[in-house]
């Protein structure tokens, strides 16, 4: 989709309130790369990693599905926004020994801006 295309999307959107509250944000560019291991949406599947459909308020390493790493499984916490950017921006560091093999996302701008997305994914 073309950035103008978008932007009319988003005002469209914009003045529907009920529809925006309800509707996912526009998948960032910047997904790409999550894309090739996660799926997102409702009917999605665990494939390199777990559906991310909902991960937002989720106890952390608790999909259904999928065969979390121990360290994921220990992690304790549900996401949130805090969580996701510090999981997105350097996933060992925010979690040793998790298997997502992903060095992470070093832009803040752009960690914060996927953790919005997933966050709207319900
Ligand atoms: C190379 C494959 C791969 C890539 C690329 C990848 N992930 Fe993951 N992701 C995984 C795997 C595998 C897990 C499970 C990790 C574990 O069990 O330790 C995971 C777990 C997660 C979780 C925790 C989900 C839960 O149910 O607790 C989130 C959130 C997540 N990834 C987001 C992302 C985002 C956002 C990106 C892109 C910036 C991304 N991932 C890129 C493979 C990947």
């Amino acid at each position: 989709m073309k950035p103008l295309h978008l932007s009319l999307l988003v005002a469209a959107v914009a003045t529907m309130p009920s529809l925006a509250a309800a509707a996912p944000l526009p998948k960032p560019a910047t997904f790409a790369v999550c894309a090739a291991c996660h799926q997102v949406s409702p009917t999605g599947r665990a494939v390199i990693g777990p559906n991310l459909w909902a991960v937002g308020g989720r106890k952390a390493g608790t999909a259904a599905g999928f065969a979390y790493s121990p360290a994921m499984k220990a992690a304790g916490y549900k996401w949130d926004r805090a969580k996701l950017v510090a999981f997105i921006s350097n996933p060992q560091g925010a979690v040793p020994g998790t298997r997502m093999a992903f060095g992470g996302i070093k832009d803040p701008a752009k960690a914060t801006e996927l953790a919005n997305y997933l966050l709207s994914l319900k």
